[in-house]
């Protein structure tokens, strides 16, 4: 319920932000795709994936949102658009496998999120076979939400980040006070104060923590972008109505320091072990560097470091270039060299599909591929791109239309799962009464090759009546008798093995 009841908040908020263009409207893709093994109240969006090129290999990992509906779908696809992972546990935030005690595990959000697409909530860490194995949850002291909500776990859903030492970062926000003068707000204001937190997996003892307003001397209220009065945050002139100034969207840490992204300053700082500011890009002035031609930015999300040494750091991001209340500028990926000598800051690459400008008011990714490939999400706009080493388009990977549905970020990568879970069949027979149908899927499994069809009148006289090549996410097999009852055998290429479903009564229904 309280799950929902999130999910709907969401909903509303974000929909708010939803009016669009109609020029800039993407083709219209059909509502939801349905199965026979997928439960009926499952949405699962229908995908469209085009390729201009050579794409690098590997999966889309995808959490989509319908505003609208609205409904949630934790999804993994081939980068074809066919589906391999769905779950019916509503999630938010980065869905995306990462590691963890050198083994890859797959990680989501699950919590509650605010109008403003805020969240109180837990990170997931699921193992190869789709097991719970750990959950990293923050406690921080005298922690205050809008409603004064108390919560058992504070971690907001934007970032989730393994860092190499076993530890995950994470943002936080708090409400508190603060004299807003500076900014034509109230004396005794109120803000949301931006936090980040590393903390140990194992233990989930924070090792290091940071706040935006512990730091205001260095970033004062009144550089933040935001005007007091928006559809996205409150005004500061009550505790239920304060001011979100600052809107951290991702942190990552470098050697002992970490970057982080603040939206609604348009800029990029690096965070000493010590919290103090070591450096700021600025999009929007250049903070403590000067930009070059092309290199503003704003309202970006996905900030990471891809190469550093005493001369030179390049920083990769998604340039959202808009917002809710200002977006009339093209979306892009987007990678800055810093000359850490002259200060300077130039275009390393900006990536974008000209044939289709894409203008996305929140959310993003920025995923550096081997072989110079970026994948980007664009959040807000359902759609994902892959760009090659020359910048050209090679894929566009789109899921719902324009801003009804979103992805706040989207992944590629390499994921060999192994389902502890059975696979799953249902089965029809005709209304003559001579043929059955079966359908057959294992949730999550990208190497199913074959399926061995059992059948029988019941389960004492189930013997193998065929064997079909996988086709997609769900098999279909044509049986020429009636049967009473079905069991399926997902086979594995190269010798994994096999697994049965449960035995399954065959349903009259002439499907
Ligand atoms: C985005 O910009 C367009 C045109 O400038 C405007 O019509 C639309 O309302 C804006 N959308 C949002 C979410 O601000
Ligand atoms: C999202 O929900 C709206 C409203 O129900 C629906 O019209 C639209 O087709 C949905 N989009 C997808 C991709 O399911
Ligand atoms: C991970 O692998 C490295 C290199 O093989 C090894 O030194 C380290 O102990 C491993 N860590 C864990 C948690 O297994
Ligand atoms: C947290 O993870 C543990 C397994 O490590 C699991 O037993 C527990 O149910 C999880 N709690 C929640 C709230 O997900
Ligand atoms: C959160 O804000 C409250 C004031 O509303 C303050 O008392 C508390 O110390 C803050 N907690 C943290 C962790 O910053
Ligand atoms: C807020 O800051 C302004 C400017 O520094 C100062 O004049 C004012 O007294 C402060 N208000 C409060 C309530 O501290
Ligand atoms: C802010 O500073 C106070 C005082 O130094 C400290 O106790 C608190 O932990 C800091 N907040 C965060 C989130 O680091
Ligand atoms: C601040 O927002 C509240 C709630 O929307 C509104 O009642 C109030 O008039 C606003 N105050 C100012 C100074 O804008
Ligand atoms: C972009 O940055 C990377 C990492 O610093 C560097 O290897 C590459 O040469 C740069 N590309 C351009 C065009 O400057
Ligand atoms: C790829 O990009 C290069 C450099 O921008 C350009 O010259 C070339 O025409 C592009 N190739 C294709 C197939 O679009
Ligand atoms: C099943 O029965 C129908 C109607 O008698 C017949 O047309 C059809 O060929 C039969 N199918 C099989 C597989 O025997
Ligand atoms: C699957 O079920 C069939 C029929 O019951 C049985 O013959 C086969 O051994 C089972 N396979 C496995 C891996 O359990």
């Amino acid at each position: 319920m309280a799950r929902l009841a999130s999910a709907l908040l969401l909903a509303q908020t974000l929909l708010l932000s939803c009016l669009v263009d109609a020029q800039q409207k993407p083709q219209a893709l059909g509502t939801r795709r349905s199965f026979y093994t997928v439960p009926s109240t499952m949405q699962i969006p229908v995908v469209q994936s085009t390729k201009y090129g050579q794409t690098e290999p590997g999966y889309m990992f995808i959490n989509v949102l319908n505003r609208t509906a609205p409904w949630i779908t934790p999804m993994i696809l081939t980068d074809d658009g066919d589906l391999v992972w769905y779950s019916t546990e509503i999630s938010f935030g980065p869905l995306r496998p990462q590691t963890y005690q050198n083994k890859t595990v797959l990680t989501t959000w699950i919590g509650t999120t605010n109008p403003e697409g805020l969240g109180w909530g837990q990170v997931n860490m699921f193992d190869d076979t789709y097991t719970l194995i750990k959950n990293v949850t923050l406690q921080p002291p005298n922690f205050q939400t809008f409603d004064h909500t108390k919560y058992s776990s504070y971690v907001d859903v934007h970032e989730s980040q393994m860092t190499t030492d076993g530890s995950m970062l994470v943002i936080a926000v708090n409400i508190t006070t603060a004299n807003m003068s500076s900014v034509g707000g109230p004396g005794h204001g109120y803000v949301i104060d931006g936090q980040f937190y590393e903390i140990d997996v194992a233990t989930n003892k924070v090792l290091f923590s940071w706040s935006a307003l512990n730091h205001s001397s260095e970033i004062p209220l009144d550089d933040s972008v935001l005007p007091l009065t928006t559809s996205i945050s409150g005004n500061g002139t009550s505790f239920e109505e304060p001011w979100g100034y600052f809107h951290m969207n991702s942190v990552a840490k470098y050697g002992s320091n970490y970057l982080i992204s603040v939206r609604l300053l348009c800029s990029i700082f690096l965070i000493g072990p010590q919290g103090n500011v070591i450096w700021r890009l600025s999009g929007m002035d250049g903070g403590d560097f000067r930009l070059g031609a092309n290199t503003h930015f704003c309202y970006q999300h996905d900030a990471r470091i891809l190469h550093q040494d005493a001369d030179k750091v390049t920083i990769t991001m998604h340039d959202n270039g808009n917002t809710e209340f200002d977006n009339n500028t093209v979306t892009r990926a987007l990678a800055l060299d810093i000359d850490m000598n002259t200060k300077l800051v130039t275009v390393n690459r900006t990536m974008r599909n000209p044939n289709d400008p894409i203008f996305a008011v929140s959310q993003g990714s920025y995923q550096t591929l081997a072989n110079g490939h970026v994948l980007t999400g664009h959040g807000a706009w359902p759609v994902a791109e892959e760009f090659d080493a020359q910048n050209n388009i090679t894929m566009t990977f789109q899921f719902g239309d324009s801003y009804d549905v979103s992805s706040y970020r989207a992944y590629k990568a390499p994921w060999s799962p192994k389902p502890a879970h059975p696979p799953v069949a249902v089965a029809f027979s005709n209304t003559a009464g001579n043929a059955t149908t079966v359908y057959m899927s294992w949730n999550g499994a990208t190497d199913v090759e074959s399926w061995n069809v059992y059948a029988g009148a019941n389960e004492s006289s189930i013997a193998k009546v065929t064997s079909v090549q996988r086709s997609g996410f769900e098999t279909p097999a044509h049986l020429d008798q009636k049967y009473g009852v079905i069991q399926v055998e997902a086979v594995r290429s190269d010798n994994g093995g096999t697994m049965n479903s449960t035995v399954v009564k065959v349903t009259a229904g002439g499907k």
